[in-house]
């Protein structure tokens, strides 16, 4: 299998330095790198110019969820911070989207990926909200909403990503979250696949935290990973 650049690492950190500190260590030629949330509040669009600058391509993972007007706003500031991803909440609705592909709609946008129903969701918690579809029907239904508003791709579990697959056109981008290298400890995630498999199964970017950042030598692990799937 050919590898390029499918792995984007979770850059999970609390502070710039353990971030930076990390960074030192890891190639941008050979992944790509995520900011969610809790790094970005803390270190703001700052960091995220001082690791672009480093040559990353960054995926921001902010989830933007709110009226079409301001989801559109937030996405331009994005795109003005030069990231190479960026995500928004499929359950924003069909104006949302729209919308949001509309601010992005020009040569060298960053990817615009949904996410469909966060994996944290079981079924009592999906009928609380008033979804009475089961989560792979309600996955199904927010993934061709994103298609059908010409995003980029989803966010998507492993296990979800085999029906996606067959379901949406083969260049809408399938991110796969719960990435573990065979025999490494699972930590927090309930059911993971390795590398090799989830690409396999149609994943068309892996997102990885702790296997790579919790590692005595990252560089070392990434390439261990990176052979894994070329092999
Ligand atoms: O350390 P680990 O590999 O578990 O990190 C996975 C990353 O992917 C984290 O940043 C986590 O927030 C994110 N994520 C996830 N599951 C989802 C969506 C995102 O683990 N369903």
């Amino acid at each position: 299998m050919n590898y390029n650049k499918q792995i984007i690492i979770a850059l999970d950190f609390s502070t710039e330095k353990a971030c930076l500190d990390f960074l030192k260590d890891i190639d941008p030629d050979r992944c790509r790198v995520k900011v969610g949330k809790e790094l970005f509040t803390r270190c703001g669009p700052d960091l995220i110019r001082k690791i672009s600058a480093e040559g990353y391509e960054i995926f921001l993972d902010l989830k933007f969820h709110d009226i079409p007007n301001t989801v559109a706003g937030a996405l331009k500031a994005a795109a003005d911070l030069g990231v190479w991803m960026v995500n928004v909440h499929a359950s924003g609705g069909k104006a949302m989207l729209d919308a949001s592909r509309e601010a992005l709609n020009f040569k060298e946008a960053p990817l615009l990926i949904a996410v469909t129903v966060l994996t944290s969701l079981g079924s009592e918690d999906l009928t609380e909200i008033g979804v009475s579809r089961n989560s792979q029907q309600q996955v199904q239904l927010l993934a061709d909403l994103s298609v059908n508003s010409g995003l980029d791709g989803v966010v998507c579990s492993a296990q979800e990503t085999d029906f996606l697959r067959s379901q949406c056109p083969i260049e809408f981008k399938l991110v796969t979250p719960g990435i573990r290298p065979k025999g490494d400890s699972v930590d927090d995630q309930k059911r993971v696949v390795t590398p090799r498999s989830a690409l396999e199964q149609g994943s068309d970017f892996l997102v990885m935290g702790r296997p790579i950042t919790q590692t005595n030598n990252p560089s070392v692990k990434l390439d261990s990973i990176i052979q894994d799937i070329e092999s």
